[in-house]
């Protein structure tokens, strides 16, 4: 099968920009590009101008200084240009507590200070009500990593959240992740943009016929070495109607599985490739290459022990020990039990019940996938920061069971 190209993921689409940033009419800034190599250098994009009312809101609320410009890029300095220095990014391995392995079970700490737990669905979501996500203890973190890996998503509405908040609370969960090609919120490097107008602004012409890159189904990070654990989206600006978000469940796929089939998936790995491609250095006029890293095609959730099925169409490339056509077949229908089962999905809506408040959904890219609604077309502003938080190196533990053996569930 082919690699798929450029990417769809919503995360990596604002990573998109800064090979576009010359093609930004008006900007006048030379401290965004080098007009000499047509490269991007880094500093502030000049569209400050064009944040919603919530979002700069809360940035004024919480000291996020815009004047200079938004959003900031990284240096050009640190951009990969040849796949082996994309590797190097990060390619040992580093410490991961998994804060949900010890958490209390029942979670009496963060459900006996909400108002209301609701589960949004059989299989995945959990919405929580009446918390604040700054003012969780500890306690309170790790027992919502534990509900989160169980659960797969957890969303908590009208959230008062700090930018600065949002980075301690990702970097309790985790290494966050810091990406050499994405755009930030200013001086904070490791919150991201989520901003569809900043792409429109770069050249990405979405159309309602064609979204190029938000909405396809992927999991984030599955290329490093370290790949994503619990991902942190918060809308502070959401559309009236639309620009809903959809997952699916990877432990839940798993069990959809045949026990044959599942037998043959136990143990073996696939070949897992970055959004972004780069030249190699040893072959430099052949195209670009993508970094591939190798994972268990099945891995174990180091919280619940459960197994889930590891594979998304936009970035899994091939079962290894497999012939290409083989691997294709599998893959295309492992990618289809994500895709088309709707009782192992939760789509859910960001809208707040009190203006001026945002809307968090927290997730793990371990066990799940996603996918964004583009139907707001951006007529409406939609605006969130986003951190990413990097977890074990993934693992296929033989012992470990299902979700549904676990919870004795019926398996026919
Ligand atoms: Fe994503």
């Amino acid at each position: 099968m082919s690699p798929p190209t450029a990417t769809a993921a919503e995360d990596i689409t604002l990573s998109l920009k800064t090979t576009n940033l010359n093609d930004v009419s008006d900007q006048g800034k030379e401290i965004l590009v080098d007009l000499t190599k047509g490269k991007p250098v880094g500093g502030y994009a000049p569209f400050a101008h064009l944040l919603p009312a919530p979002t700069l809101a809360r940035y004024k609320k919480y000291g996020i200084d815009t004047s200079k410009g938004y959003p900031e890029a990284p240096p050009q300095a640190g951009i990969p240009t040849f796949v082996d220095e994309a590797y190097a990014v990060r390619n040992k391995d580093f410490p991961y507590i998994e804060r949900g392995k010890n958490a209390d079970p029942e979670k009496k700490s963060l459900f006996g200070a909400a108002t209301e737990v609701r589960h949004l669905t059989k299989h995945i979501g959990t919405e929580i009500v009446g918390l604040q996500l700054q003012a969780l203890t500890d306690q309170q973190r790790d027992e919502l990593a534990l509900l989160i890996a169980e659960r797969v998503v957890v969303f908590f509405r009208d959230q008062d959240l700090s930018p600065q908040k949002q980075l301690e609370l990702g970097e309790y969960y985790g290494q966050v992740e810091k990406h050499p090609q994405a755009v930030h919120v200013p001086g904070l490097e490791g919150i991201t943009i989520i901003w569809p107008e900043y792409l429109h602004q770069v050249g990405v012409k979405n159309t309602f016929k064609q979204v190029k890159y938000t909405a396809r189904w992927h999991t984030d990070l599955v290329h490093e070495h370290q790949p994503a654990g619990i991902t942190h989206l918060h809308n502070d600006t959401i559309p009236e109607v639309g620009g809903d978000t959809v997952w699916s469940s990877g432990y839940a796929a798993y069990d959809k599985l045949s026990p044959a089939l599942q037998e043959f998936l136990d143990g073996k790995t696939a070949i897992y490739i970055s959004a972004h491609t780069y030249f190699d250095r040893n072959d430099p006029l052949n195209g670009k290459k993508h970094v591939e890293r190798e994972h268990p095609i099945i891995r174990t959730h180091p919280a619940t022990g459960w197994k889930s099925l590891y594979v998304n169409r936009s970035m899994t490339d091939r079962i290894v020990g497999l012939e290409p056509g083989e691997s294709a077949v599998i893959l295309e229908y492992l990618f289809g039990v994500f895709e088309k089962n709707l009782d192992i999905q939760v789509r859910f809506n960001w809208k707040p019940t009190k203006p001026g408040l945002g809307t968090s959904a927290l997730w793990d890219n371990r066990i799940s996938q996603h996918n964004a609604v583009w139907d707001y077309e951006n007529t409406e502003p939609r605006h969130g920061t986003r951190v990413t938080s990097l977890a074990e190196l993934p693992y296929f533990d033989p012992e470990s069971k299902s979700q549904r053996q676990s919870l004795g569930l019926s398996l026919d």
